[in-house]
Protein backbone atom coordinates (compact mmCIF):
# COMPACT_ATOMS: atom_id res chain seq x y z
CA UNK A 1 0.00 0.00 0.00
CA UNK A 2 1.33 3.16 -0.89
CA UNK A 3 0.11 6.75 -1.05
CA UNK A 4 2.62 8.17 -3.32
CA UNK A 5 1.58 8.49 -6.74
CA UNK A 6 4.98 7.11 -8.37
CA UNK A 7 6.60 7.44 -11.37
CA UNK A 8 4.90 4.14 -12.59
CA UNK A 9 1.72 2.51 -10.92
CA UNK A 10 1.99 -0.85 -10.13
CA UNK A 11 5.61 -1.77 -9.36
CA UNK A 12 6.90 -2.51 -5.51
CA UNK A 13 10.21 -0.24 -5.57
CA UNK A 14 12.81 -1.52 -2.56
CA UNK A 15 12.68 1.18 0.45
CA UNK A 16 15.81 2.80 0.01
CA UNK A 17 17.45 3.11 3.27
CA UNK A 18 20.89 4.62 3.65
CA UNK A 19 23.95 4.88 1.21
CA UNK A 20 28.19 5.52 1.10
CA UNK A 21 30.64 5.98 -1.64
CA UNK A 22 29.18 4.35 -5.49
CA UNK A 23 26.11 1.98 -2.90
CA UNK A 24 22.88 2.29 -1.92
CA UNK A 25 21.30 -0.60 0.13
CA UNK A 26 17.98 -0.65 0.58
CA UNK A 27 15.59 -1.89 3.95
CA UNK A 28 16.27 -5.51 3.18
CA UNK A 29 19.51 -5.00 3.73
CA UNK A 30 20.32 -5.97 0.07
CA UNK A 31 23.23 -3.52 -2.12
CA UNK A 32 23.30 -1.72 -5.15
CA UNK A 33 26.24 -0.63 -7.08
CA UNK A 34 25.28 3.13 -8.39
CA UNK A 35 25.85 2.70 -11.93
CA UNK A 36 24.26 5.92 -13.18
CA UNK A 37 24.27 7.87 -10.25
CA UNK A 38 20.21 7.74 -10.06
CA UNK A 39 19.97 9.89 -13.13
CA UNK A 40 23.43 11.20 -13.36
CA UNK A 41 22.92 12.81 -10.17
CA UNK A 42 24.97 11.36 -7.98
CA UNK A 43 29.12 13.24 -8.74
CA UNK A 44 30.77 12.83 -5.49
CA UNK A 45 29.46 9.41 -4.16
CA UNK A 46 26.85 9.53 -1.51
CA UNK A 47 27.39 10.29 2.32
CA UNK A 48 30.71 12.26 1.32
CA UNK A 49 31.94 13.49 4.59
CA UNK A 50 32.79 16.96 3.65
CA UNK A 51 29.36 17.62 1.93
CA UNK A 52 27.65 16.86 5.13
CA UNK A 53 30.16 18.84 7.11
CA UNK A 54 29.31 22.03 4.82
CA UNK A 55 25.57 20.67 4.99
CA UNK A 56 25.46 20.50 9.33
CA UNK A 57 27.28 24.23 9.12
CA UNK A 58 24.93 26.10 6.66
CA UNK A 59 21.71 24.56 8.72
CA UNK A 60 23.09 25.85 11.86
CA UNK A 61 23.27 29.43 10.39
CA UNK A 62 20.35 29.26 8.78
CA UNK A 63 18.33 28.12 6.05
CA UNK A 64 15.92 30.06 4.63
CA UNK A 65 16.17 33.93 3.62
CA UNK A 66 14.02 34.73 0.58
CA UNK A 67 15.81 36.46 -2.17
CA UNK A 68 13.75 39.10 -2.40
CA UNK A 69 14.38 40.79 1.05
CA UNK A 70 18.19 39.13 1.34
CA UNK A 71 20.82 37.66 -0.56
CA UNK A 72 23.75 35.23 1.88
CA UNK A 73 27.15 34.24 2.09
CA UNK A 74 26.40 30.68 0.22
CA UNK A 75 24.89 31.74 -2.50
CA UNK A 76 27.09 34.79 -3.37
CA UNK A 77 30.22 32.05 -2.94
CA UNK A 78 28.57 29.25 -5.01
CA UNK A 79 28.11 32.14 -8.10
CA UNK A 80 31.68 33.38 -7.36
CA UNK A 81 33.15 29.44 -7.09
CA UNK A 82 30.73 28.94 -10.60
CA UNK A 83 32.05 32.18 -12.57
CA UNK A 84 35.47 31.31 -11.56
CA UNK A 85 34.99 27.82 -13.16
CA UNK A 86 32.98 28.56 -16.50
CA UNK A 87 34.25 29.45 -19.79
CA UNK A 88 35.16 32.93 -20.30
CA UNK A 89 32.30 35.70 -20.22
CA UNK A 90 29.56 33.29 -18.50
CA UNK A 91 29.92 36.40 -15.59
CA UNK A 92 26.76 35.70 -13.52
CA UNK A 93 24.76 33.26 -11.76
CA UNK A 94 21.22 32.59 -11.32
CA UNK A 95 20.30 29.87 -9.04
CA UNK A 96 17.35 27.77 -9.12
CA UNK A 97 16.13 24.59 -7.75
CA UNK A 98 16.57 22.06 -10.52
CA UNK A 99 17.22 21.37 -14.47
CA UNK A 100 13.63 22.08 -16.06
CA UNK A 101 13.62 25.06 -13.73
CA UNK A 102 17.30 26.05 -15.15
CA UNK A 103 15.59 25.49 -18.41
CA UNK A 104 13.00 27.46 -18.10
CA UNK A 105 14.56 30.57 -16.18
CA UNK A 106 17.23 30.01 -19.28
CA UNK A 107 14.67 30.74 -22.10
CA UNK A 108 12.92 33.68 -20.57
CA UNK A 109 16.49 35.71 -20.26
CA UNK A 110 16.93 34.94 -23.97
CA UNK A 111 13.62 36.08 -24.71
CA UNK A 112 13.86 39.42 -22.03
CA UNK A 113 17.19 39.51 -23.45
CA UNK A 114 16.09 40.63 -26.64
CA UNK A 115 13.50 42.86 -25.52
CA UNK A 116 15.34 44.36 -23.20
CA UNK A 117 17.63 45.40 -26.66
CA UNK A 118 14.47 46.45 -28.88
CA UNK A 119 14.48 43.17 -30.94
CA UNK A 120 11.20 41.94 -29.28
CA UNK A 121 9.92 40.37 -32.67
CA UNK A 122 12.64 37.46 -31.67
CA UNK A 123 10.44 34.56 -30.14
CA UNK A 124 11.59 31.29 -31.90
CA UNK A 125 13.60 28.46 -29.90
CA UNK A 126 15.35 25.78 -32.25
CA UNK A 127 16.27 22.74 -30.44
CA UNK A 128 17.15 18.96 -31.68
CA UNK A 129 15.02 16.39 -32.09
CA UNK A 130 15.76 13.63 -29.28
CA UNK A 131 17.06 16.23 -27.11
CA UNK A 132 15.48 16.16 -23.63
CA UNK A 133 15.41 19.76 -21.75
CA UNK A 134 12.98 18.68 -18.95
CA UNK A 135 9.60 18.00 -17.96
CA UNK A 136 8.10 21.81 -17.73
CA UNK A 137 5.74 23.01 -20.61
CA UNK A 138 8.31 25.16 -21.80
CA UNK A 139 11.68 22.71 -21.50
CA UNK A 140 9.41 19.75 -22.98
CA UNK A 141 8.16 21.98 -25.75
CA UNK A 142 12.19 22.72 -25.88
CA UNK A 143 13.12 18.88 -25.76
CA UNK A 144 12.64 17.04 -29.04
CA UNK A 145 11.52 13.38 -27.93
CA UNK A 146 8.65 12.73 -29.69
CA UNK A 147 7.06 9.95 -26.66
CA UNK A 148 7.92 12.60 -24.15
CA UNK A 149 6.21 15.33 -26.23
CA UNK A 150 2.87 13.47 -27.50
CA UNK A 151 0.24 13.73 -25.10
CA UNK A 152 0.87 17.01 -23.84
CA UNK A 153 1.37 18.43 -27.90
CA UNK A 154 -1.49 20.45 -28.02
CA UNK A 155 -0.62 22.58 -24.68
CA UNK A 156 3.43 23.14 -25.97
CA UNK A 157 4.23 26.32 -27.35
CA UNK A 158 5.88 26.40 -30.52
CA UNK A 159 9.12 25.40 -30.91
CA UNK A 160 11.47 24.00 -33.48
CA UNK A 161 13.66 21.47 -34.07
CA UNK A 162 17.05 20.22 -36.25
CA UNK A 163 18.54 16.84 -36.60
CA UNK A 164 20.77 15.83 -33.81
CA UNK A 165 24.72 15.01 -34.15
CA UNK A 166 24.25 11.54 -33.96
CA UNK A 167 27.22 10.09 -36.15
CA UNK A 168 26.21 6.03 -35.25
CA UNK A 169 23.36 6.38 -37.11
CA UNK A 170 22.44 9.62 -39.60
CA UNK A 171 26.65 9.93 -40.78
CA UNK A 172 27.18 8.61 -43.97
CA UNK A 173 29.15 5.76 -44.28
CA UNK A 174 31.47 7.79 -46.99
CA UNK A 175 30.97 11.13 -45.26
CA UNK A 176 33.94 12.39 -43.16
CA UNK A 177 33.26 13.54 -39.02
CA UNK A 178 33.85 17.21 -41.11
CA UNK A 179 31.26 17.23 -43.83
CA UNK A 180 28.29 15.45 -41.33
CA UNK A 181 29.19 18.55 -39.10
CA UNK A 182 28.67 20.69 -41.58
CA UNK A 183 26.11 18.91 -43.61
CA UNK A 184 24.14 19.62 -39.43
CA UNK A 185 25.00 23.32 -39.22
CA UNK A 186 23.47 23.90 -42.75
CA UNK A 187 20.55 22.22 -41.78
CA UNK A 188 20.50 25.03 -38.61
CA UNK A 189 20.95 27.91 -40.90
CA UNK A 190 18.64 26.85 -43.28
CA UNK A 191 16.32 26.10 -40.32
CA UNK A 192 16.62 30.25 -39.27
CA UNK A 193 16.09 31.50 -42.87
CA UNK A 194 13.15 29.65 -42.84
CA UNK A 195 11.70 30.55 -39.78
CA UNK A 196 13.11 34.46 -40.44
CA UNK A 197 16.42 35.11 -38.82
CA UNK A 198 15.32 38.54 -37.04
CA UNK A 199 12.56 36.04 -35.59
CA UNK A 200 14.83 33.17 -33.63
CA UNK A 201 15.62 33.78 -30.03
CA UNK A 202 17.67 30.76 -29.68
CA UNK A 203 19.17 27.43 -30.04
CA UNK A 204 19.49 25.16 -27.22
CA UNK A 205 21.54 22.13 -27.38
CA UNK A 206 22.75 19.34 -25.13
CA UNK A 207 26.45 18.93 -25.53
CA UNK A 208 26.62 15.25 -24.83
CA UNK A 209 23.12 14.48 -24.94
CA UNK A 210 21.99 12.79 -22.12
CA UNK A 211 18.76 10.90 -21.13
CA UNK A 212 17.22 10.12 -24.62
CA UNK A 213 20.33 9.29 -26.87
CA UNK A 214 22.78 7.62 -24.43
CA UNK A 215 25.73 9.96 -24.54
CA UNK A 216 26.32 11.03 -27.59
CA UNK A 217 28.63 13.69 -27.76
CA UNK A 218 29.40 15.43 -31.41
CA UNK A 219 31.61 15.11 -33.79
CA UNK A 220 34.37 17.24 -35.50
CA UNK A 221 33.55 21.20 -35.35
CA UNK A 222 30.29 20.79 -34.88
CA UNK A 223 29.34 23.37 -32.05
CA UNK A 224 32.35 25.92 -33.26
CA UNK A 225 30.08 25.83 -36.54
CA UNK A 226 26.77 26.40 -34.80
CA UNK A 227 28.59 29.13 -32.84
CA UNK A 228 29.01 31.35 -35.70
CA UNK A 229 25.67 30.34 -37.70
CA UNK A 230 24.30 31.93 -34.32
CA UNK A 231 26.70 34.82 -34.25
CA UNK A 232 26.02 35.56 -37.88
CA UNK A 233 22.22 35.79 -37.47
CA UNK A 234 22.58 37.37 -33.86
CA UNK A 235 20.67 33.96 -32.42
CA UNK A 236 21.59 33.41 -28.62
CA UNK A 237 23.41 29.61 -28.34
CA UNK A 238 22.08 28.06 -24.79
CA UNK A 239 23.67 25.01 -23.92
CA UNK A 240 22.05 22.53 -21.86
CA UNK A 241 24.62 20.89 -19.22
CA UNK A 242 22.08 19.62 -16.63
CA UNK A 243 22.87 16.37 -17.27
CA UNK A 244 26.17 16.25 -19.09
CA UNK A 245 28.02 19.57 -16.96
CA UNK A 246 29.53 19.80 -13.61
CA UNK A 247 32.55 17.48 -14.36
CA UNK A 248 30.29 14.42 -15.71
CA UNK A 249 32.35 14.39 -18.89
CA UNK A 250 36.02 14.94 -17.33
CA UNK A 251 36.27 18.52 -17.77
CA UNK A 252 34.01 20.68 -15.05
CA UNK A 253 31.84 22.07 -18.23
CA UNK A 254 31.23 19.62 -20.59
CA UNK A 255 31.27 22.47 -23.57
CA UNK A 256 35.38 22.79 -22.97
CA UNK A 257 35.58 19.44 -24.81
CA UNK A 258 34.03 21.33 -27.95
CA UNK A 259 35.91 24.65 -27.45
CA UNK A 260 32.64 26.59 -27.65
CA UNK A 261 31.39 29.69 -25.04
CA UNK A 262 27.59 29.25 -25.41
CA UNK A 263 25.72 32.90 -24.10
CA UNK A 264 24.15 30.92 -21.53
CA UNK A 265 24.39 27.70 -19.80
CA UNK A 266 22.25 25.76 -17.86
CA UNK A 267 23.26 23.10 -14.78
CA UNK A 268 21.73 21.10 -12.33
CA UNK A 269 21.95 17.27 -11.33
CA UNK A 270 25.59 16.74 -10.64
CA UNK A 271 25.73 20.17 -9.18
CA UNK A 272 24.20 19.34 -5.90
CA UNK A 273 25.33 16.02 -6.04
CA UNK A 274 21.70 14.37 -4.80
CA UNK A 275 22.35 16.30 -1.71
CA UNK A 276 20.15 19.18 -2.41
CA UNK A 277 17.96 20.24 -5.13
CA UNK A 278 19.40 23.03 -6.79
CA UNK A 279 20.05 23.92 -10.71
CA UNK A 280 21.79 27.15 -11.99
CA UNK A 281 21.50 29.70 -15.18
CA UNK A 282 24.77 30.88 -15.94
CA UNK A 283 24.72 34.18 -18.56
CA UNK A 284 27.16 36.57 -20.75
CA UNK A 285 28.31 39.34 -19.41
CA UNK A 286 26.02 41.39 -22.70
CA UNK A 287 22.90 39.51 -21.68
CA UNK A 288 23.30 40.52 -17.63
CA UNK A 289 24.27 44.41 -18.85
CA UNK A 290 20.82 44.38 -21.00
CA UNK A 291 18.73 44.00 -17.75
CA UNK A 292 20.76 45.82 -15.61
CA UNK A 293 20.66 49.22 -17.82
CA UNK A 294 17.62 48.36 -19.37
CA UNK A 295 14.42 47.37 -16.73
CA UNK A 296 16.56 46.58 -14.08
CA UNK A 297 15.74 43.37 -13.16
CA UNK A 298 14.73 39.34 -14.34
CA UNK A 299 10.74 39.27 -14.58
CA UNK A 300 11.27 35.51 -13.32
CA UNK A 301 11.42 34.16 -9.61
CA UNK A 302 10.51 30.77 -7.57
CA UNK A 303 10.27 30.97 -3.81
CA UNK A 304 13.06 28.95 -2.94
CA UNK A 305 15.81 30.41 -5.89
CA UNK A 306 19.17 30.85 -3.79
CA UNK A 307 17.76 28.50 -1.22
CA UNK A 308 21.13 28.86 1.04
CA UNK A 309 21.50 24.97 2.37
CA UNK A 310 21.35 24.03 -1.28
CA UNK A 311 23.93 26.53 -1.83
CA UNK A 312 26.56 25.53 0.54
CA UNK A 313 25.73 22.25 -0.41
CA UNK A 314 26.89 23.19 -3.77
CA UNK A 315 29.40 25.04 -3.17
CA UNK A 316 31.06 22.06 -1.19
CA UNK A 317 30.61 19.81 -4.08
CA UNK A 318 31.80 22.20 -6.79
CA UNK A 319 34.93 22.16 -4.72
CA UNK A 320 35.17 18.56 -4.74
CA UNK A 321 34.60 18.30 -8.38
CA UNK A 322 37.14 20.89 -9.53
CA UNK A 323 39.99 19.14 -7.71
CA UNK A 324 42.62 18.21 -10.28
CA UNK A 325 42.08 14.56 -8.46
CA UNK A 326 38.43 14.11 -8.76
CA UNK A 327 38.62 14.92 -12.90
CA UNK A 328 41.69 12.80 -13.05
CA UNK A 329 40.14 9.93 -11.85
CA UNK A 330 36.98 10.34 -13.79
CA UNK A 331 38.80 10.53 -17.10
CA UNK A 332 40.56 6.90 -15.89
CA UNK A 333 37.72 5.83 -14.53
CA UNK A 334 35.97 6.87 -17.53
CA UNK A 335 38.45 5.29 -20.24
CA UNK A 336 38.52 1.86 -17.98
CA UNK A 337 34.90 1.69 -18.09
CA UNK A 338 34.77 2.45 -22.01
CA UNK A 339 37.90 -0.53 -22.58
CA UNK A 340 36.45 -2.68 -20.53
CA UNK A 341 32.80 -2.57 -22.32
CA UNK A 342 34.35 -2.72 -25.65
CA UNK A 343 36.31 -6.20 -24.54
CA UNK A 344 33.03 -7.91 -22.62
CA UNK A 345 30.38 -6.21 -25.51
CA UNK A 346 32.38 -4.97 -28.30
CA UNK A 347 31.79 -8.24 -30.39
CA UNK A 348 28.05 -8.99 -29.15
CA UNK A 349 25.70 -8.95 -31.88
CA UNK A 350 22.98 -6.98 -30.09
CA UNK A 351 25.55 -4.42 -28.74
CA UNK A 352 25.63 -1.46 -31.82
CA UNK A 353 27.69 1.09 -30.14
CA UNK A 354 29.70 2.14 -26.98
CA UNK A 355 30.20 5.56 -26.68
CA UNK A 356 30.49 8.60 -24.14
CA UNK A 357 33.42 11.01 -22.55
CA UNK A 358 34.62 10.74 -18.87
CA UNK A 359 32.25 8.77 -16.62
CA UNK A 360 29.15 9.41 -18.98
CA UNK A 361 28.96 6.44 -21.05
CA UNK A 362 26.25 4.72 -23.83
CA UNK A 363 25.96 1.71 -24.81
CA UNK A 364 22.84 1.61 -28.43
CA UNK A 365 21.12 -2.14 -28.03
CA UNK A 366 20.27 -3.07 -31.09
CA UNK A 367 18.74 -6.46 -32.57
CA UNK A 368 21.39 -6.64 -35.61
CA UNK A 369 24.44 -5.20 -35.24
CA UNK A 370 25.70 -5.54 -38.90
CA UNK A 371 22.05 -3.49 -39.97
CA UNK A 372 22.17 -1.41 -36.82
CA UNK A 373 18.34 -2.53 -37.02
CA UNK A 374 16.40 -2.09 -33.83
CA UNK A 375 14.52 -4.20 -31.66
CA UNK A 376 10.70 -4.16 -31.59
CA UNK A 377 9.67 -1.83 -29.47
CA UNK A 378 7.23 -3.96 -28.22
CA UNK A 379 10.04 -6.28 -26.70
CA UNK A 380 10.71 -3.31 -24.11
CA UNK A 381 14.36 -4.33 -24.08
CA UNK A 382 15.41 -1.27 -21.85
CA UNK A 383 13.35 -2.18 -19.33
CA UNK A 384 14.02 -5.66 -18.97
CA UNK A 385 18.01 -4.91 -19.19
CA UNK A 386 16.73 -1.94 -16.23
CA UNK A 387 14.94 -4.54 -14.17
CA UNK A 388 18.31 -8.01 -14.75
CA UNK A 389 20.42 -5.22 -13.64
CA UNK A 390 18.59 -4.10 -10.72
CA UNK A 391 17.89 -8.46 -9.60
CA UNK A 392 21.87 -8.74 -9.85
CA UNK A 393 22.26 -5.30 -7.98
CA UNK A 394 23.29 -2.61 -10.43
CA UNK A 395 21.51 0.84 -10.82
CA UNK A 396 21.59 1.74 -14.61
CA UNK A 397 19.93 4.16 -16.60
CA UNK A 398 18.11 2.48 -19.74
CA UNK A 399 15.62 3.90 -22.20
CA UNK A 400 13.82 3.03 -25.27
CA UNK A 401 13.20 5.64 -28.50
CA UNK A 402 16.87 5.88 -28.58
CA UNK A 403 16.08 6.69 -32.81
CA UNK A 404 13.05 8.01 -32.75
CA UNK A 405 11.36 7.90 -29.78
CA UNK A 406 9.70 4.54 -30.72
CA UNK A 407 12.28 2.79 -31.90
CA UNK A 408 15.83 1.76 -30.10
CA UNK A 409 17.00 1.23 -27.00
CA UNK A 410 20.40 2.67 -24.65
CA UNK A 411 21.90 1.69 -21.72
CA UNK A 412 23.40 5.13 -19.76
CA UNK A 413 26.21 4.79 -17.09
CA UNK A 414 26.57 7.54 -15.07
CA UNK A 415 28.63 6.36 -11.59
CA UNK A 416 30.03 8.65 -8.88
CA UNK A 417 33.35 10.32 -9.85
CA UNK A 418 34.43 8.77 -6.89
CA UNK A 419 34.35 5.13 -8.24
CA UNK A 420 37.46 2.55 -7.67
CA UNK A 421 38.18 0.44 -10.36
CA UNK A 422 37.07 -3.21 -9.13
CA UNK A 423 33.49 -1.26 -8.95
CA UNK A 424 34.15 -0.26 -12.66
CA UNK A 425 34.67 -4.18 -13.42
CA UNK A 426 31.99 -4.85 -11.60
CA UNK A 427 30.11 -2.86 -13.28
CA UNK A 428 30.82 -4.21 -16.25
CA UNK A 429 30.42 -7.50 -15.46
CA UNK A 430 26.85 -7.04 -13.67
CA UNK A 431 25.81 -4.93 -16.88
CA UNK A 432 26.67 -7.70 -19.44
CA UNK A 433 25.04 -10.13 -17.50
CA UNK A 434 21.70 -8.38 -17.47
CA UNK A 435 22.03 -7.53 -21.09
CA UNK A 436 22.21 -11.25 -21.54
CA UNK A 437 18.93 -12.05 -19.59
CA UNK A 438 16.70 -9.99 -20.49
CA UNK A 439 17.71 -10.16 -24.34
CA UNK A 440 17.07 -13.91 -23.87
CA UNK A 441 13.64 -13.30 -21.96
C1 LIG B 1 19.81 17.80 -20.36
C2 LIG B 1 18.73 17.90 -19.33
N1 LIG B 1 18.10 19.07 -19.16
C3 LIG B 1 17.14 19.22 -18.23
C4 LIG B 1 16.76 18.18 -17.43
C5 LIG B 1 15.68 18.36 -16.39
O1 LIG B 1 16.24 18.35 -15.12
P1 LIG B 1 15.35 18.05 -13.83
O2 LIG B 1 14.92 16.63 -13.93
O3 LIG B 1 16.29 18.32 -12.68
O4 LIG B 1 14.21 19.01 -13.85
C6 LIG B 1 17.38 16.94 -17.57
C7 LIG B 1 16.99 15.78 -16.73
O5 LIG B 1 17.27 14.63 -17.01
C8 LIG B 1 18.39 16.79 -18.56
O6 LIG B 1 19.00 15.60 -18.74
Amino acid sequence: MTRILHRSIGPTLPHAASAQGVYITDTNGRQYLDASGGAAVTSVGHAHPEVLAAMRAQIDNLCYAHTSFFTTDAAEALAEKLVDLAPEGLNYVYLVSGGSEAVEAALKMARQYFVEIGAPQRRHIIARRQSYHGNTIGALATGGNAMRRKQFQPILPETHHVSPCYAYRDKGADESPEAYAARLADELEAKILELGPEEVMAFVAEPVVGATLGAVASVADYFKRVRKICDKYGVLLILDEVMCGMGRTGTVFACEQDDVIPDIITIAKGLGGGYQPIGAVMLSEKIYDSFANGSGLFQHGHTYIGHPVAAATANKVVEIIARPETMANVNAMGAKLQSGLEAVLGASPHVGDIRGRGLFRGIEIVADRDTKTPFDPSRKIHAKIKRQAMARGLISYPMGGTIDGVHGDHILLAPPYIIAPHDVDLIIERLADAINAAIAE
